[in-house]
């Protein structure tokens, strides 16, 4: 039983969108059966935008259980919340201790916060690389999930677990590799704004926890064209986009119909984007009902974060006394 460990972290902001589910979250459930995964919520990297509690609470809780509706499984891969393993703080402050200012700094990621919120550039913004290679780094991983926008911040924790290994004269970590998905393991969801990417910054996503009405004044408003004009014609890329919606979420012969009306120039897009409120409505459906489902369960919410924090911590607490013993701190009593 050694399976190559993951580890990945989610921002405890927002709901998960269509594009989340069949980009990054379906192969989350594929990597729990072939992987040791620790799936974490990073809640102490929320904090880097000053969350109020009550905000702060209500996103861990919703995205805890958004991917447990979705089918992260934590009897297969160890959930839990970042602040329930204190270790990690702990590995934290020893990595900033060998963490430059100025590589800090050229960072994008940082370089873009600073310029989204330039009335609260904090010290934790700075160092959000450092406690990200801390949660990957003290699992041991092997691979982490990411995608384009994390590649930077996974170089960082390279660099951090391969200086601690050089500096104490060891080979402790691991160094994490990007974990990547390919093309039919990818499916990349369109917004309905005519770009190609369904993204929240975008504000053009279809959540999973979206309630239906909302769903058909979504799609309703979806960009289209002008309608093809003679047969066979090339479809533009908001059109385009409806279909590869389509595509995902509605039966083929489904989208044959529609196909076939387009070419023949018999399209209505009134229809199309019925046809697909519709599909989508009932695609979603069951992962919002349990959402809501285990929302209301307490004490399965409870069970699971537990569950995982103790599963989490052993691990940590591992690595972590290896790491105090490297550095040379050694107990007086
Ligand atoms: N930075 C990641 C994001 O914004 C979240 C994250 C925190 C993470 N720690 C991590 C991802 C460790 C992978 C591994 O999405």
């Amino acid at each position: 039983m050694n399976k190559p460990t993951v580890v990945s972290g989610i921002r405890p902001t927002g709901y998960l969108h269509l594009g989340n589910y069949f980009g990054a979250v379906r192969n989350f459930i594929k990597m729990q059966e072939d992987f040791n995964c620790f799936f974490f919520i990073a809640d102490i990297h929320s904090l880097t935008t000053h969350p109020t509690p009550e905000n702060l609470q209500a996103g861990v809780k919703q995205v805890l259980a958004e991917y447990l509706a979705c089918g992260i499984d934590p009897e297969k891969a160890t959930i839990f919340i970042q602040s329930d393993v204190p270790e990690v703080s702990e590995l934290y402050a020893f990595l900033n201790m060998n963490a430059y200012l100025g590589e800090l700094e050229r960072t994008t990621s940082f370089k873009e916060k600073a310029r989204k919120q330039p009335e609260n550039v904090n010290a934790g913004l700075l160092t959000y690389p450092v406690l990200m290679a801390a949660d990957i780094i003290i699992h041991k991983a092997h691979f982490v999930p990411v995608g384009k926008d994390q590649e930077q911040n996974l170089e960082m924790a390279r660099k951090f677990a391969g200086r601690f290994n050089r500096m104490y004269n060891c080979e402790l970590f691991p160094i994490p590799r990007p974990f990547t998905f390919d093309g039919k393991d990818m499916i990349k969801v369109p917004g309905l704004d005519g770009s190609g990417k369904m993204g929240k910054s975008e504000g053009n996503a279809i959540n999973l926890y979206e309630d239906p009405k909302s769903i058909r004044k979504k799609v309703m408003r979806a960009v289209t064209d002008t309608g093809p004009t003679e047969p066979d014609s090339p479809k533009s890329e908001a059109v385009e986009n409806l279909f590869t919606l389509m595509k995902i979420v509605s039966k083929p012969d489904v989208v044959e119909h529609f196909e076939r009306l387009y070419n023949s120039c018999e399209i209505r897009y009134g229809d199309l984007k019925k046809q697909l409120a519709e599909d989508i409505i009932s695609y979603t459906e069951p992962i919002r009902d349990r959402i809501i489902e285990i929302l209301k369960d307490e004490t399965y919410l409870a069970k699971v974060a537990r569950q995982g924090s103790e599963r989490a911590r052993e691990s940590a607490l591992q690595t972590l006394n290896e790491v105090k013993q490297l550095i040379g701190f050694k107990s007086l009593f």
